[in-house]
């Protein structure tokens, strides 16, 4: 793969630019507005400014070295000029997303691949049609991407295993931790965890069996500890002796208390009022509050990766 790169200047946008950059590549990004990828850019610099005085900043370029690699661009046909790959950020719209992917169709060679930030919509209704449908594919970022590596490559049944491969090996890359899916589901497989979680968190906090602060705690100080390094299949091998003793001993108990559980939950009235109410108390749902709180969950995530990083190497 060649080293030019361009995406869509929204949050997820801003944070791709960075993580290429600190891969040393270079990004262009395109926007339809002019003002919003001026103020992406200010804010990259702001980033990755704050980032390099705490340290955190990723690669081994600098700041400047790493912000001398980012260009704007406001127009589709130059931007896509000796684009190797494309990572569209775009709202959560299928029409929206589809219009755009229908005008790259026309604009792009054989060689590019098209990506999509998409956190939902399945490849077969976003790709299908296309004529370069075999260059398309799903990479689905967490938010934030700078500070949470994993990246669901999800291709479409037309993609090329090509284009799928070249796209895990430039996520690996760029220091993401990219993992395949072998065909397209609802939700992928990291929103379908997600769901599972919080369906389950929902009943039990509308059942009145436990407090919506008490519940996030439980995943925060417990489930979660573990989490952050081992999955929940390793979980089971190691909390017997390997996944046989685990089945043998757990497997009716882990079935009976999955046959209590309740269907799917509304996600609105009374339930909606408590939950909203308990987490409005703790953090008031300003602008600021909620920014400075998303400022310590962002340095966390940055002390994590250091701890995980240094777990790694020891
Ligand atoms: P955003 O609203 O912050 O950014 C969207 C950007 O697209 C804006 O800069 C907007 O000006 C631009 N845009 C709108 N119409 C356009 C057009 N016709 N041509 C070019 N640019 C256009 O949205 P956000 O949150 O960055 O989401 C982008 C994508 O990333 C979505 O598909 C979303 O599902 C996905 N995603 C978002 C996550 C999140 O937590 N925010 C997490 C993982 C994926």
């Amino acid at each position: 793969l060649a080293d030019t790169y361009f995406l869509f200047s929204g949050l997820i946008g801003r944070s791709w630019a960075m993580v290429f950059a600190a891969g040393g590549f270079k990004v262009k990004l395109y926007d339809i507005a002019q003002q919003q990828l001026t103020s992406a850019l200010e804010n990259i610099r702001k980033q990755m400014k704050e980032l390099e005085e705490s340290r955190f900043l990723k690669g081994t370029l600098s700041a400047e070295q790493q912000l001398a690699l980012i260009s704007i661009c406001t127009d589709l046909k130059a931007a896509v000029e000796g684009a190797t790959f494309i990572q569209e950020c775009t709202p959560e719209n299928l029409e929206l997303k589809k219009k755009i992917f229908g005008q790259l169709d026309l604009i792009v060679g054989d060689k590019v691949i098209l990506s999509s930030s998409t956190s939902c919509l399945l490849p077969s209704k976003l790709f299908t049609g296309l004529k370069h449908v075999k260059q398309c594919i799903v990479s689905h970022p967490v938010n934030p991407p700078y500070f949470v590596p994993l990246v669901e490559i999800v291709p479409h049944p037309e993609t090329d295993p090509s284009t799928t491969e070249r796209t895990y090996a430039l996520m690996k890359k760029i220091g993401q931790s990219p993992v395949k899916l072998n065909r397209e589901i609802e939700g992928f497989v990291l929103n379908r965890l997600q769901y599972a979680v919080i369906s389950e968190a929902w009943r039990l906090v509308g059942e009145g069996v436990v407090s919506p602060t008490d519940l996030d705690l439980v995943m925060s100080d417990g489930l979660g500890m573990r989490y952050a390094f081992i999955g929940p299949l390793e979980t089971m091998h190691l909390n017997a002796e390997g996944i046989s003793y685990y089945c043998e001993r757990y497997r009716e108990g882990m079935r009976h208390v999955l046959n209590t559980f309740g269907s799917v939950p509304e996600f609105s009235g009374e339930i909606e009022q408590k939950i909203n109410q308990a987490m409005s108390e703790k953090i008031p749902v300003v602008p600021k509050v909620l920014d400075a709180r998303r400022k310590w969950r962002d340095e966390c995530l940055t002390g994590l990766a250091k701890l995980k990083r240094k777990m790694k190497s020891d």
